[in-house]
């Protein structure tokens, strides 16, 4: 890999200039609560408050520094093979729901945008799903099917701008490529102000269920009638909804070419994934998808996607790489509204499968109408309470997995090695009996070590070398090499252990 030292370890968008919104300190009371100040969050924020609501979004770092701010930026209808997936995992009826919910979400993206003046760099652009393989062909002429089937208006296109054989695509016309901070940063400025409030650094650390409902953080509390969780994994989760969602890190990268990038948003058909759009005169490419807390991830993930860039284009400089990650629910369908049976207080919005910027959109428009007791036409197909039996095997195999990797990990990781043996820049898992540490050197010689028990439900963590984490294979939580949480479901940061006595 020829990444060079200076290249940001984050996406474009993160360094947008940012206003900075209060810690939640002391009591506060307000008719809404929306847990997580992503592009759900913030979107449904909006949309409650111009329908009259005071609303409060507790968000646990800064605004859109989620998987809002580190993506691929399209909005489109059209991803990859979705209606496929949807079509066979739930039903006909369901991809339907989709698409216009997809095709809803994006056009609500170009209104508030245009609305409210919210410059975010937003363009319109054709979005693809292209194959390069035989395989690919027959999972484009499916898609097809099912796409038109959804009601989407897809046309056979030989040519996307690629500088690669393509063998076909599908094209939807009309998508948008945008600046998701600054979209996000835009709706924070609205949902701010006139008795509504953002608040940052301030984690949800207990929330109660009751009439009214609370939040707790570490510096304040604040009462709701409604609560929103909108925190991509859902944290202090009634509804045991992790255990309906499988969670898959991917990784990206930008490249300054000599030249001009490919017009459109593309995405192929198949394995290995390569998502592509522009960014100015930059290539951004993503893929390389694992379940989060996979075994031996290291900063070949990055590597790959640089090699393909390189492979097609003339590659100045990798100037960003970044990473995130989405839950997928078990049948391959967002979940959104009661988070509970029946609850009229608590309600949540998650699994969006990588494609959250229209389907946190979407929750959006589907959770204002619920929280205000309105009938909405995708809110059934969305709902979290639902099961699809058509998926039930899946269901089994993500609990089994949990359950695998609970027990077999605490069979066979860790070793007695003394920590004087870890260099620089690498981790090693310690046991002591029943005891995991994890044992990280920075290049600053610095030794780090925490317990390697999740605080979620006490999975066993592993060390994932792209991003210097320690990542939950269970249901997806992560941590700093410090212990501090960088993504729920968890909540509680890791212990933090002392380093053997060697080492003082
Ligand atoms: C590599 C990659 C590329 C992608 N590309 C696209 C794309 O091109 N188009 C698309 O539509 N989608 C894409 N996605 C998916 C999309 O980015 C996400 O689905 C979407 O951003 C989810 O938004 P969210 O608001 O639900 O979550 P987030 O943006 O993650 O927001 C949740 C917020 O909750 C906060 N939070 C967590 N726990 C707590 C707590 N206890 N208390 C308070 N706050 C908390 C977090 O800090 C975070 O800010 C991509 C995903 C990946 C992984
Ligand atoms: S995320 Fe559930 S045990 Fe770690």
């Amino acid at each position: 890999m020829t990444t060079h030292s200076h290249t940001a370890r984050n996406s474009p968008w993160t360094q947008a200039q940012r206003p900075e919104y209060p810690v939640l300190r002391g009591r506060r009371s307000f008719d809404v609560a929306v847990i997580g100040g992503g592009i759900t969050g913030l979107t449904t924020a909006l949309l409650l408050k111009r329908q009259g609501a005071r609303v409060a979004v507790v968000e646990a770092d800064r605004v859109a520094s989620g998987a809002t701010g580190n993506n691929t930026a399209k909005a489109t209808a059209l991803q990859s093979t979705m209606y496929t997936t949807i079509r066979e995992h739930r039903s006909r009826d369901a991809a339907q729901v989709y698409a216009a919910a997809s095709t809803a979400a994006v056009e609500k993206i170009a209104e508030l945008a245009t609305e409210e003046s919210i410059a975010c760099g937003l363009g319109r652009q054709p979005a693809y799903t292209y194959a390069v393989d035989d395989a690919g062909m027959r999972a484009v002429e499916t898609e097809a099917e099912a796409a038109r089937e959804a009601g989407l208006p897809v046309l056979a296109d030989e040519t996307p701008d690629l500088p690669f054989p393509v063998m076909g695509a599908l094209r939807l016309d009309g998508q948008i490529e945008f600046d998701p901070v600054r979209y996000a940063l835009g709706l924070a400025e609205l949902v701010h102000g006139d008795e509504s409030a953002i608040f940052e650094q301030s984690r949800a650390l207990r929330l109660t269920d009751g009439s009214p409902c609370r939040i707790n953080t570490a510096f304040g509390s604040l009462t709701a009638d409604q609560v929103v969780v909108a925190t991509h994994s859902p944290v202090l989760d009634r509804g045991l909804h992790f255990a309906r969602l499988k969670v898959e890190r991917s990784y990206c990268i930008a490249a300054r070419l000599r030249g001009v990038p490919p017009r459109g948003l593309s995405i192929n058909a198949g394995r290995p994934v390569r998502s592509l759009r522009s960014h100015g005169s930059e290539l951004i490419v993503c893929g390389e998808g694992h379940p989060t807390g996979a075994r031996g991830i290291a900063a070949a993930q990055y590597g790959r996607l640089e090699e393909f860039a390189r492979t097609h284009w003339d590659v100045e400089e990798i100037t960003h790489r970044w990473s995130a990650q989405d839950p997928t629910s078990y049948d391959h369908f967002p979940m959104v509204g009661a988070a509970v049976p029946f609850s009229s207080r608590l309600f949540v919005a998650t699994g969006f499968m990588k494609w959250g910027l229209t389907g946190g959109t979407f929750a959006a428009m589907v959770l204002t109408d619920l929280l205000d007791s309105r009938d909405n036409p995708w809110a059934a197909s969305l709902s979290p309470n639902r099961f699809s039996p058509a998926s039930w095997w899946e269901l089994a195999q993500i609990n089994f997995g949990a359950g695998v990797d609970f027990v077999s990990d605490r069979l066979t990781t860790g070793n007695h090695i003394a920590t004087k043996d870890v260099v620089p820049g690498v981790a090693r898992v310690i046991r002591h009996g029943t005891d995991f540490t994890g044992v990280y050197r920075d290049e600053d010689g610095l030794l780090h070590c925490v317990s390697l028990r999740c605080t979620h439900l006490g999975c066993l963590l592993r060390f994932n070398g792209a991003e210097r984490s320690w990542d939950c294979p269970c249901h997806g939580s992560r941590f700093d090499v410090d212990g501090a949480v960088l993504e729920g479901p968890a909540v509680q940061p890791l212990e933090v252990k002392t380093p053997p006595e060697s080492e003082h």
